[in-house]
Formats: C-alpha cells, sequence, structure tokens
C-alpha cells in the first residue's frame, strides 16, 4: 500500500516508524514530516490543512490510504472531504461529526450526558448568560475550571484558585481572550486525581481495540512544577491502570462510547484518545481527543507488537473482524528533549548531534527537527526529539532513555529526569 501520514510531530515519528515496519507498507508519505521522517519514508511538502492539495497528492502518486496525525484536518473535515472526492479510499481518522468531541468541549460534555459517561458536572455560557456563568461559580468550590470550548492549541483550559480571579477570567474569555473558540466557555467542578491516557482504535461498526495506556508529564519542570508543555515525556504501561480499573473503564466510558456514537449515527473510524483521571478508583473523563496523544504515542507504538497498518486499515475499511492487538509486557518510558526557553519563547536553527551508538532498545523520534539549507540537522520547535526505550519495568526503561538523552546534543537541550517515578511510589 501507498500510505499518506499528516503531521509533523514526534506522535507522526513514532506512526511513521511503526508503520514503516509493517509489510504491507509499500511507499510512506509524511506531510509535512520533520528532520527524522525521511529515516521512515518520503517527506511531502504539504500542508495538513490543504486538502485540494492533498487530494491531488492521492491521485499523483496512487495513495491507499490516509492516516491523519493532528487534529485540524479532522476538526476542519479532511474525512468528509475526502469520502466526497475519493469514495471508498480508507482515511484514518473521524468524520467531522465525530472530530466534534475534540473541536468542541460544550458539544463533548452534552454527549457524555447523554449517554451516561462520567464526567464533571458542568455547564456551558456565552456572552449572553454571562450572569448565570457569574453565580454558577459562586456555586462550585475551589479550584474553578474555566474551558474554552473551541481547539484552543491545548492552552483553553485555565484552573483557578480564587473566586475573583475566575469571575475576572471568564469575563476575558467570553470577551475574546481565546478568539472564537472562547465565544461559549464550559465551567465545570475540579475533579482530583492521578491521569491517565487511554487510547482506542474504531471501526465505526462497534469494533475496537483498546491500545496500551499511557500517562504524560505536562508541566517542564520535574515534580510537575511549572508551566504547562506539549508534554516532557510519557510512560506506559501505568500502575493504576491494572485490570481492575480498565474494566471499569471498558465497561463504563469505552463501550457507551461507541455505542453512543452509533445511535448518534456519527461514522467514527479512528483513534479516540480518552484523557481520564482516577478518582478513588473510579475513572472520569477529562475531555475526549480524535486522534493520538503527543507524547504518548512515542511510549505506546514501542510496546505494540501486531500490524498497525493491518489494523488501521480494517478500522478504516469498518472492520476489525477478529483482529488481534498484540501487546509486549515491557514499559515504554519517553524523555523529550526540548529547546532552552520552551514552553516561552526559543531559538530555532541549533545544530543537533545525535551519537550513532544509540542502544538497541531505544528508539529516536524527531519532533521540532529540520534540515537547514546545507542538509545539516537542526533544531525547528520547542520539542526537539523524544527518546523512548523499552526496559524490564518503568524504572529500566527511564534509565535506558536517559543514557539515550546523553547521546543527543544542541545548545540549550532540557529534559526532565523523572518521567514516571511519582508512579513507582504507588
Ligand atoms: P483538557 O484540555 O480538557 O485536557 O484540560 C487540560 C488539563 O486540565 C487536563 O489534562 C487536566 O490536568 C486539567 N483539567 C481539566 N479539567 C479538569 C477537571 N474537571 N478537574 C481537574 N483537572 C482538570
Ligand atoms: N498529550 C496530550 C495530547 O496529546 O493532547
Amino acid at each position: 500500500m501507498n500510505i499518506l501520514l499528516l503531521g509533523s510531530g514526534g506522535r507522526e515519528s513514532a506512526l511513521a516508524w511503526k508503520m514503516s515496519q509493517s509489510t504491507l507498507c509499500t511507499n510512506l508519505y509524511i506531510a509535512p514530516g520533520n528532520g527524522g521522517t525521511p529515516s521512515y519514508g518520503t517527506n511531502v511538502a504539504l500542508s495538513p490543512m490543504d486538502f485540494e492539495a492533498i487530494d491531488a497528492f492521492v491521485a499523483e502518486n496512487g495513495i491507499d490510504m490516509i492516516v491523519v496525525g493532528n487534529e485540524d484536518p479532522l476538526v476542519a473535515g479532511i474525512t468528509d472531504f475526502m469520502a466526497e472526492r475519493r469514495p471508498g479510499l480508507p482515511v484514518v481518522g473521524p468524520c467531522k461529526a465525530g472530530a466534534m468531541l475534540e473541536g468542541s468541549k460544550d458539544f463533548a460534555k452534552r454527549f457524555m450526558a447523554r449517554h451516561g459517561i462520567p464526567t464533571a458536572r458542568y455547564r456551558s455560557f456565552t456572552a449572553e448568560t454571562l450572569g448565570d456563568g457569574l453565580s454558577f461559580l459562586d456555586e462550585l468550590q475551589p479550584p474553578y475550571v474555566l474551558k474554552a470550548d473551541g481547539l484552543a492549541a491545548g492552552k483553553g483550559v485555565l484552573i483557578i484558585d480564587n473566586i475573583e480571579q475566575a469571575r475576572d477570567a471568564l469575563r476575558e474569555m467570553l470577551g475574546g481572550m481565546f478568539g472564537k473558540s472562547s465565544a461559549t466557555v464550559v465551567i465545570e467542578e475540579f475533579l482530583s486525581g492521578i491521569e491517565c491516557s487511554v487510547f482506542v482504535l474504531t471501526d465505526g461498526n462497534g469494533g475496537y481495540r483498546t491500545l496500551p495506556v499511557a500517562k504524560d508529564y505536562k508541566r517542564i519542570g520535574e515534580g510537575d512544577t511549572g508551566p504547562n508543555t506539549g508534554g516532557m515525556g510519557a510512560v506506559s504501561p501505568v500502575v493504576f491502570a491494572d485490570e481492575t480499573f480498565m474494566r471499569k473503564v471498558d465497561e463504563r466510558i469505552i463501550r457507551p462510547t461507541i455505542d453512543g456514537l452509533l445511535s448518534d449515527g456519527i461514522d467514527y473510524r479512528g483513534f479516540i484518545f480518552l484523557g481520564l483521571i482516577n478518582v478513588g478508583g473510579d475513572p472520569m473523563v477529562i475531555e475526549y481527543n480524535v486522534r493520538m496523544g503527543d507524547p504518548e504515542t512515542e511510549a505506546v507504538m514501542p510496546r505494540i507488537e501486531s500490524d498497525l497498518v493491518a489494523l488501521m486499515r480494517a478500522a478504516a475499511l469498518g472492520d476489525l473482524g477478529d483482529m488481534r492487538l498484540d501487546i509486549s509486557p515491557k514499559a515504554c518510558v519517553t524523555v523529550m528533549t526540548v529547546s532552552q526557553g520552551y514552553p516561552g519563547s526559543y531559538p530555532k536553527g541549533h545544530i543537533i548531534d545525535i551519537a550513532d551508538d544509540i542502544n538497541s532498545d531505544t528508539i529516536i523520534f524527531h519532533a521540532g527537527t529540520a534540515r537547514d539549507a546545507d542538509g545539516r540537522l537542526v533544531t525547528s520547535g520547542g520539542r526537539v526529539i523524544a527518546v523512548s526505550s523499552l526496559g524490564n519495568d518503568t524504572a529500566d526503561a527511564l534509565s535506558r532513555s536517559m543514557e539515550g538523552v546523553a547521546k543527543i546534543g544542541f545548545d540549550g537541550k532540557y529534559y526532565r529526569r523523572d518521567i514516571g517515578q511519582d508512579l513507582l511510589s504507588l
């Protein structure tokens, strides 16, 4: 098969790495890809949002399947666009209606309420109902959780301790703090617990497979301190997501989600990302995303033993049948190396040096990397390279990733040394 993967981050590197190992994969194209993806296929200078150009590329290169890595094209309707232009072409990623689970938090909350899926108590407000929103804040206990309804590049959630600041934030959000994305604001009850990410691949006809569970580390500083980032690392598996917990996740969240999509008439073929929180042993949904997580994918892919291309194709064609998804019992720890200054402003264009004696249990996934005019590998983003290692357990995998990180050099390299450490004491 000739496969086109859309995206350019560490997630797409991990997907490309895994897909390129499939015997079904003849040619892999990555649009636009990054400085590392040419190891797995051919980079194509196309924006995932330029549907016309993607369609032309599909026609010219005999593409047999499209895999959508990031949410923006899904929310903008690439799957529906392709279904109209190229009926029958498998696309991994939901239709526009399904992508609303990530594209609108209000839609996601209404979906969960309709289908009895456990999530925080909430209400939604617009500028017209600001007064009601201020009263609702008074009913809640701090901290206050305010969410911009639409996509806000991961920045649309504010968690505020003080009621006056929460009231101000609501006014500012409804006043355009996140542009159109915060024209509606969801205010919800704060839930206390540890989070984890559960990924499900579904075929739109009730069939699904649950991928390895992961946990990501969002804060820049060790011990989960400092500002939020796109993700500083991830681990898989997650100790507390044991069989009992996962049975509850399956019964209370995954099945009702799959059944809810079916009964709402939403044709969802692709990955569902359940952002969950463990509240006293009971899973609740914090958010839905309609794609794989980054950096979770970098910790999940190395643990998948089955042919991912075969699974994705079956899902996109609408029938996972009895296909197996085998998972390695090993642990994987991903450590992200980032540019100095990230998540604030940071320099680009620093030369990256990667030693050639990387341990065989370690995989280097490029994220914000590019080639300069002279073909040298340089930094081009905040999150630069993810280092993932398999090990016998989390501690073992972490120490292998630490060795891997030491073999990557660029000016201002920063990373966390404590990825997964919090789980060791549970
Ligand atoms: P979201 O974009 O919805 O994932 O929110 C970003 C982060 O805010 C989540 O990963 C949680 O850490 C936190 N968060 C969101 N909603 C809640 C909530 N109701 N209670 C506690 N933390 C939350
Ligand atoms: N790691 C969280 C996300 O991909 O949204």
